[in-house]
């Protein structure tokens, strides 16, 4: 699975893998794709810096990529705490009310809420990328808009190609104009902030917008057939997030959501705004309904959503509250149903991808 873009990175396929898991990002690495570290989960960069450390041990040299979420709308002058007391009396009201009527425990006196994304704040994201450009990174993506032109300098000075989630081709476009590398296309069925335009339709369309920059399907891809598809429609990559999330290497450290992610159909995510204040799919849960109901408030926008959840999301994630633990998980979750080393999931992938072809090529009379 060879592209023009794979070539110019050095990996032998054009598979790029979204995770939030060292050890995952590296198996892909190992493996002849291209692992990208999510980073919004770290803080301002010390853990960062331990991890990619690891990274470079675990990679046997082989190229990999970093994720930060910088916001296009910037967040200036205002410190956490400022925006933290914009936040409604009523939310936090009805999201103690949530908790208490699933008898969801508190934390222990002076435990930190584990859950915090605090990724999305510039400054950290900033602080993550003085510490990401002392590294070996060969790419370097956006999940929210295209990064500041000063970012994107400094990511060029160092060789590294600059990347961008798109929802629509019009943001694709905006990419362009902003000096990027690569482009994600990222349908509406992809686990996480999502648009509403599905990858069947989002691929070709954003193909063709910005040509001849090099574009990557996103979005409910979980087999060689499914990559296969994506290139069809002009990608030179596909960028897949959900599938790795039930691999052997993936730190969930939960089995209770380990099982309701093998248990889960295509039908079982939803896309709400009740984690971050952005759309985003996700499992569907009692967490999730609650916000739906039209009695209860309507989430707030980001960054306020994200800050008023996060001790809750720690509490049900630390004491598995399984009717309302969920994570970002995209439709191809119902294609999840065992737990597989990365390297298992790739061979699958690989020979899937080789049947689509055999199977396209016999259809064209050509074998
Ligand atoms: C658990 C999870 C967390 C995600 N977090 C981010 C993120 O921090 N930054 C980002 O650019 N994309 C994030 N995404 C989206 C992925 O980058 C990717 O576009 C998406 O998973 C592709 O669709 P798929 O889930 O159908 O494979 C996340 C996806 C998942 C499943």
């Amino acid at each position: 699975m060879q592209t023009e873009l794979s070539t110019r990175l050095g990996v032998e396929h054009a598979v790029f893998g979204f995770t939030p898991f060292p050890a995952v990002a590296a198996a892909i690495s190992r493996a002849g794709g291209f692992g990208v570290l999510g980073a919004v989960r770290y803080g301002a960069g010390e853990d960062l810096a331990r991890d990619l450390d690891w990274m470079q041990e675990h990679t046997d040299g082989a190229p990999y990529g970093l994720d930060v979420v910088m916001p296009a709308k910037k967040v200036e002058g205002v410190t956490e705490a400022q925006i933290e007391a914009m936040i409604p009396e009523g939310h936090r009201a009805f999201v103690r009310d949530t908790l208490a009527k699933h008898g969801v425990p508190e934390l222990a006196e002076g435990e930190a809420s584990g859950w915090r994304i605090t990724g999305w704040l510039e400054q950290v994201a900033r602080s993550q990328l003085d510490v990401a450009f002392d590294y070996p990174v060969k790419l370097l993506a956006n999940a929210l808009g295209s990064p500041p032109p000063d970012v994107v300098a400094r990511a060029h000075d160092h060789g590294i190609l600059v990347a961008a989630l798109a929802g629509s081709a019009r943001h694709a476009r905006h990419h362009q104009e902003a000096g990027l590398d690569v482009i994600v296309a990222q349908g509406y069925e992809a686990g996480g902030h999502t648009g509403e335009i599905a990858s069947m339709v989002l691929t070709p369309e954003v193909v063709r917008a910005v040509d001849p920059l090099p574009v990557l399907a996103a979005g409910g891809i979980g087999s060689g057939e499914q990559i296969a598809a994506g290139l069809a429609l002009g990608a030179q990559g596909v960028w897949i997030g959900s599938l790795w999330l039930t691999t052997e290497e993936a730190e969930l450290h939960s089995a209770a959501l380990t099982r309701k992610l093998l248990a889960a159909g295509s039908g079982d995510t939803v896309r709400s705004r009740a984690l971050t204040g952005k759309p985003a799919r996700q499992l569907r849960t009692e967490w999730t309904d609650a916000w739906e109901d039209p009695d209860g408030p309507d989430p707030l926008p980001m960054p306020l959503q994200g800050l008023l959840v996060a001790e809750a999301v720690s509490r049900i994630q630390k004491y598995e509250v399984e009717p309302l633990l969920g994570t970002p998980v995209g439709q191809i979750v119902g294609r999840m149903d065992s737990v597989r080393p990365v390297r298992a999931v790739f061979d699958d992938l690989t020979r899937g991808f080789e049947r689509a072809i055999d199977r396209v090529n016999r259809i064209a009379g050509r074998a």
